[in-house]
């Protein structure tokens, strides 16, 4: 079967290198030329474990090709069975999702179109979009007085970025809106790598707003469990004992339930946004997606709330930070609580030494260059002479450093955990002024 997919980012990427690697001929298709130079000379621009080399055994046994415009995409070769729209919908300044990108893809689609297509949105859109993309397609068909038939799929998708592939290729659930069998049969097919059983069929609204919702559930916990951690630091309770008494309960479970400093990324912070926007355009008062982001807003100060509070005026202060990306496994940098924690110190004219083990260029061109920001390729020379160190990504090279190097290196022992990776014990018998989320803080190696 001949596909094509608009849009290489980490869905549209690895969703055409996966279905590539079952015989499927397919195209993949993006309007940033530089992206798709990149993508023809062997390398992927971002880091996502193992898609690089599949990609690469795809490309050279056939089955994958890129291009910059669909039009060519769909033109070339034989006629395209399915169209996979893949795009980015960011946040627009008022909260709501940007569907400019979604529009571009759908009329490019319009305006290619030879035969019967199935046009499947993959992209995280707000409940009706896929009428507003049919609407898109028809008009440009219009515009060429032309008719050729295509039914709209609704497949959002739930990969994790640092476990793309493994997510795309073994999920939990397919959710697919359908507007008629036929729709649904031909997903089966593209699907049939799957245990017919993960595949939900459904109508396109319920589709849509699935995806909203299970993204607003994750969110929902895990500023629940900062707000859990906010208070047990009040009260004197340790929030990870409170979590694995919680994770325990079979109606709770354990997933999702860490305390930090706060959510970041590509999809929880626009998709909160964009639901409750469209929940307020439908003329429902959001509660609880409200509460939620307020939580997480607050969260990703409470880091430098710490730093400021220990170690007083910050303007002459050197911080060392690990981890920029908004978690680990990823390069991916957006609305990482790292940034935030970096433009806070900034201001305070503090200094700031960063680390991270894949996202130091990305960083660079989100924040650009500043005079008091330096980039550090190891993790001990960013420490080395800082007045503390803030951990904000449990990378996994985090886990287990040689903490007494840490703390001879750091001009003052005093280490602000944003996740939480270090036994108090361990942190005590170090020497450590060690404030972590939730937990009781250690104090007094530093006076
Ligand atoms: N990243 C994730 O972990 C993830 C997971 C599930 C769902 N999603 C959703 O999937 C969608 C894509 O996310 P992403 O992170 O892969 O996006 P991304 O921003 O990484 O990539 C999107 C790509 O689309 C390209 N593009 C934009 N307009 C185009 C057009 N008209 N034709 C061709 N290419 C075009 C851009 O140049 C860019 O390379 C979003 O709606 C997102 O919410 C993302």
């Amino acid at each position: 079967m001949k596909l094509v997919v608009i849009g290489t980012g980490y869905v549209g990427l690895v969703t055409g290198v996966c279905l590539a690697k079952f015989g499927n001929r397919v195209v993949c298709v993006d309007t940033d030329a530089s992206r798709v130079e990149t993508l023809r000379g062997g390398k992927v621009p971002f880091y996502e474990p193992g898609i690089e080399e599949m990609m690469n055994r795809n490309v050279a046994e056939g089955r994958l090709s890129f291009a910059t415009s669909a039009g060519e995409a769909l033109a070339e070769g034989e006629t395209a069975e399915v169209c996979f729209i893949t795009v980015g919908t960011p946040s627009a300044p008022d909260g709501s999702a940007d569907l400019s990108a979604v529009e571009g893809a759908a009329r490019d689609v319009g305006r290619s179109l030879r035969g019967p297509l199935l046009v499947v949105v993959k992209s995280t859109v707000p409940v009706g979009t896929h009428e507003r993309v049919k609407a898109w397609v028809s008009e440009e068909l219009k515009k060429r007085g032309q008719e050729p038939e295509f039914l709209m799929v609704s497949n959002p998708e739930f990969l994790r970025e640092g476990a793309a592939l493994r997510d795309f290729l073994e999920p939990d659930r397919v959710v697919l809106g359908v507007e008629s069998p036929e729709a649904a049969e031909r997903m089966k097919s593209l699907y049939s790598f799957l245990d017919s059983g993960r595949l939900l069929f459904m109508d396109l609204r319920s589709a849509e707003m699935a995806k909203y919702a299970s993204n607003a559930m994750l969110a929902t916990r895990i500023s629940f469990m900062n707000e859990m951690a906010n208070i047990c630091e009040r009260v004197g309770a340790d929030v990870d004992h409170v979590r694995r008494a919680m994770g325990r309960d079979s109606r709770i479970g354990p997933s999702f339930l860490y305390a930090g400093c706060g959510y970041g990324g590509s999809c929880f912070p626009k998709d909160v946004r964009a639901l409750r926007d469209f929940a307020s355009a439908s003329g429902y008062h959001p509660r609880i997606l409200n509460a939620v982001e307020e939580v997480n807003e607050n969260q990703k100060d409470v880091v430098f709330e710490k730093l400021a509070l220990h170690l007083g005026d910050l303007s002459d202060k050197t911080v060392a930070i690990w981890g920029l990306s908004f978690k680990p496994k990823t390069s991916d940098v957006r609305e990482a609580p790292a940034h935030r924690l970096i433009l806070s110190l900034l201001e305070a004219r503090a200094r700031v030494q960063a680390h991270d083990p894949r996202a130091i260029e990305e960083t660079r061109s989100a924040l650009g260059d500043h005079r008091g920001l330096l980039y550090m390729h190891d993790l001990y020379d960013a420490v080395n002479g800082a007045d503390a160190l803030a951990v904000m990504t449990e990378w996994d090279i985090y886990r287990q450093p040689d903490l007494l190097r840490v703390r001879k290196l750091l001009k003052n022992p005093l280490m602000v955990d944003g996740r939480n990776l270090y036994s108090l014990a361990e942190m005590q018998r170090l020497g450590f002024d060690y404030l972590s989320i939730g937990r009781p803080s250690i104090l007094g190696a530093g006076s």
